[in-house]
């Protein structure tokens, strides 16, 4: 069947330019541009996005054109993983081997505008309603999530819409209005002046955000209690994670200390001032509206760190893990966003990375540190030659509050690290440069690990993701989580989404995983793999390991269980399952370069979405098998299959996923664990290119459509509800939300939701696409 193209063409600029599109940035680093001071003021945002939009109407005016005269295919729009796709299309060159036997054509980005083809995904460029049945448009919508916070219960009088035990049909009780409640300081942050911290601990110097000391870096607010009737997540859970499931948060209590809503005069974003504010002000009472002009991130990162170094291992080249006093030092992590020429920094994008810093660099007195990879997609611009060039970039591209914590990269920098010849792969279905950020998006994040010795881990994460709720408590307790997981049948786990409600317990989901295991005969995977044209690492020549002594030492099963992996920290935390792309369907399954082709392809892992945390250990074997041995796999496969072959420990952290709709629960395992084994794995894969769709409702993927539907109602805009006709679509039904709504007579007033991180947020403020 034919079809032409489809642009979202009703989104205008704004939703163009903030694509993590394709491919783009993957960060990599450049150490002159780090921590120069900024010498020219940058323009004001307006003129930016001005200049900015007529470039990139004029490339997406000139890529629509020149797709409508060359392509007749199937259009899929794939956020950042695939571009487009073309039956029976292509030159020679450009082809590769789908599942059934289906050629597909991905055009690589950059080489045909495609990152203007970023805007909000919709249905319609799916891959047609013709060919594959969205069962679950047949659900009814969900309701309980645009409930305000005039509904606000104790966990105790709380029932939510959904999902209910089988069966169950539990009435929910109708929200009572009654007065705003008024929201406390959040700080999910170890008691750090208290005695049980400091008996391990060193001391922790308080942080700043100016050089004065006058202003500590500030508390996000929550209400306790729960909005009556909200949903709960059906996938993941707050509680197995160590996250507050009895509170929620409002835009005011989120970013109201970084910015939202007050004026620029105030020295705010003046963002939010146009939306419901009942009752708002508490937020400001002990602090203020806090100034943020002349804001310096570096800055205020270098001086918390330098005040609180004694605190971690490795500080000044001193890699104890305990000071003279007997105290334990900590280790620091990194969390490394991608970023790239072209994003729009809009003042919501700004209140975002705002509050990442502030929460997870200064609030923790320096255990993390927030790092920009900025990429130049110009390979032929110097900026490593001169400070200048580097300079204009920033001046040009990026607010002048974040510039001391940019590190830029080019994909030219790329192919001299990793210099030669990497050869075949076993698939191209992009056709794009193996140096590239859409194919090898960890190069640059392995180079700026060898660069920075300070960091035992690594986030690696991108602009258009965020979380509905403190970043320090989602990190650290994903990151204590994992530490605390067994190495035990790890992999077979990893690879499916927990259903609390349909899988029961944590400990049900692993007995019913060990049980999966047994039926299925393929037993479970533990250390290393071997396989046909394996090479060893340099560790592994010299006869080391990374399975810990404690699975060595084990006398039993039993023991084995408790005890293998068990505090250890994983060298890989994922945000989805971590599943074996070997006929699963996923288009870049075997985008695998550098291994003898003669033999079968190595075992693969991929976990999509490349959000996750890696450790030193793991960027260091990967950088090992990229120069040493070329070797290369698609971006969102590499880490996971070197962690495989390896013998590294990787899980995926089930943090709570909510979906738009009514889904029966057996339903939500059918279709989201529909793979080997009732796993994400294999044939039947969620990731498969017939599947993906059912992600469409969820508020974590790449292609979602109700994380920005969701979050844009949270900051309290007006959206069209997509309901209607036919199970509704994305910007269809009615204007829902927004200011008139939520002030009302009756009404509940703003949405309060529980912590959740949200992707893809390519834009925010409906003024923004004006
Ligand atoms: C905010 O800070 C800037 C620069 O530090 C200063 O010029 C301005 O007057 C301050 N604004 C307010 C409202 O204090
Ligand atoms: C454990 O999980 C299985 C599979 O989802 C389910 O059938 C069973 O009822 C659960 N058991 C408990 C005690 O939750």
């Amino acid at each position: 069947m034919e079809r032409a193209p489809i642009f979202n063409t009703r989104k205008k600029s704004g939703s163009f330019s903030s694509s993590s599109s394709v491919g783009d940035e993957k960060h990599g680093l450049l150490p002159l541009a780090n921590h120069q001071k900024p010498k020219i003021r940058v323009r004001t945002l307006l003129g930016h996005c001005l200049y900015r939009r007529v470039i990139i109407w004029t490339i997406a005016v000139l890529s629509i054109l020149g797709l409508t005269a060359s392509t007749t295919g199937v259009r899929l729009r794939h956020g950042r993983i695939l571009d487009f796709v073309d039956f029976g299309q292509g030159g020679p060159d450009s082809r590769g081997r789908g599942e059934e036997g289906i050629t597909f054509v991905v055009t690589a980005p950059g080489r045909d505008g495609s990152e203007a083809q970023d805007s909000e995904p919709s249905y319609q460029d799916d891959q047609g309603d013709e060919e594959i049945l969205h069962g679950w448009l047949e659900f009814r919508h969900l309701d309980g999530y645009f409930t305000g916070i005039k509904a606000l219960v104790s966990p105790q009088h709380y029932t939510a819409e959904y999902p209910q035990p089988q069966g169950a049909k539990q009435t929910v009780p109708t929200p009572t209005m009654s007065r705003m409640p008024t929201p406390t300081a959040y700080v999910p942050y170890p008691d750090y002046d208290s005695r049980q911290y400091l008996d391990r601990y060193h001391e922790v110097e308080v942080c700043y955000l100016d050089k004065e000391k006058t202003t500590p870096a500030p508390n996000l607010y929550a209400y306790n209690g729960v909005v009556q009737g909200q949903p709960e997540p059906v996938v993941g859970s707050h509680s197995l994670l160590g996250l507050r499931d009895d509170i929620c948060f409002d835009r005011f209590g989120r970013y109201g200390p970084y910015g939202f809503g007050y004026s620029n005069s105030d020295g705010g974003l003046e963002v939010g001032m146009d939306t419901e504010q009942e009752a708002s002000h508490p937020v400001w009472a002990k602090t203020g509206k806090i100034n943020y002009s002349g804001m310096d991130w570096g800055d205020a990162q270098d001086r918390c760190y330098n005040s609180n170094r004694r605190r971690f291992i490795g500080a000044g080249g001193d890699w104890s893990t305990h000071a003279p006093s007997g105290r334990a030092k900590i280790s620091r992590t990194a969390i490394v966003v991608r970023t790239y020429i072209g994003v729009e920094w809009t003042p919501h994008v700004i209140l975002n990375f705002r509050a990442l810093i502030s929460e997870l660099a200064l609030r923790s007195g320096g255990e993390y540190g927030v790092h920009f990879l900025l990429h130049v997609r110009d390979d032929d611009a110097p900026i490593w030659a001169d400070a200048a060039v580097a300079q204009q970039v920033l001046d040009d591209y990026v607010p002048l509050e974040f510039h001391s914590i940019c590190t830029l990269w080019s994909e030219a920098q790329m192919r001299l690290l990793y210099p030669g010849s990497f050869g075949e792969s076993f698939s191209d279905p992009s056709n794009a440069d193996i140096h590239g950020v859409y194919r090898s998006a960890h190069m640059p994040l392995q180079d700026f690990a060898m660069k920075h010795p300070e960091y035992a881990h690594f986030w690696n994460w991108e602009m258009d993701m965020r979380f509905l709720g403190n970043y320090y408590e989602l990190f650290d307790r994903l990151g204590a989580w994992a530490k605390e997981q067994t190495r035990m049948e790890m992999w077979e786990r990893a690879q499916k989404y927990y259903i609390p409600r349909y899988h029961g317990s944590w400990d049900n989901f692993t007995r019913v995983v060990h049980d999966e295991i047994i039926t299925s005969g393929r037993g479970s995977v533990l250390g290393p793999v071997d396989f046909p044209g394996r090479f060893p690492t340099r560790a592994e020549q010299s006869g080391q390991t990374f399975l810990p002594h404690s699975c060595y030492r084990a006398r039993n099963g039993d023991e084995m269980w408790n005890r293998c992996g068990v505090g250890e920290d994983a060298d890989l935390i994922t945000l989805n399952p971590l599943f074996d792309t070997d006929e699963s369907g996923w288009v870049f399954a075997e985008d695998v370069t550098g291994y003898d082709r003669a033999l079968p392809i190595p075992p693969r892992r991929c976990a999509i979405v490349t959000a996750s945390r890696l450790s030193r250990r793991l960027l260091e074997i990967m950088h090992e098998e990229t120069w040493r041995m070329h070797h290369a796999m698609f971006s969102e496969m590499f880490p996971a299959s070197m962690a495989l072959h390896h013998g590294l420990k990787a899980v995926y952290a089930p943090h709570p996923v909510y979906l738009d709709r009514e889904w029966d629960l057996q339903s939500v395992d059918a279709a989201f664990n529909g793979g080997r084994d009732h796993s994400t794995s294999g044939h039947g894969s969620p990731f498969g290119f017939e599947n993906e769709h059912n992600h469409k409702g969820a508020t974590w993927y790449y292609h979602s459509e109700f994380a920005g539907l969701l979050w844009r109602r949270w900051l309290g805009y007006a959206q069209m509800d997509g309901r209607g006709d036919n199970g509704g679509r994305f910007g269809s039904g009615k204007l829902r939300g927004g200011r008139e709504e939520e002030e009302s007579r009756g009404a509940t007033g703003r949405m309060c939701l529980r912590s959740m991180l949200v992707h893809p947020i390519k834009w925010e403020n409906p003024a923004d696409l004006e």
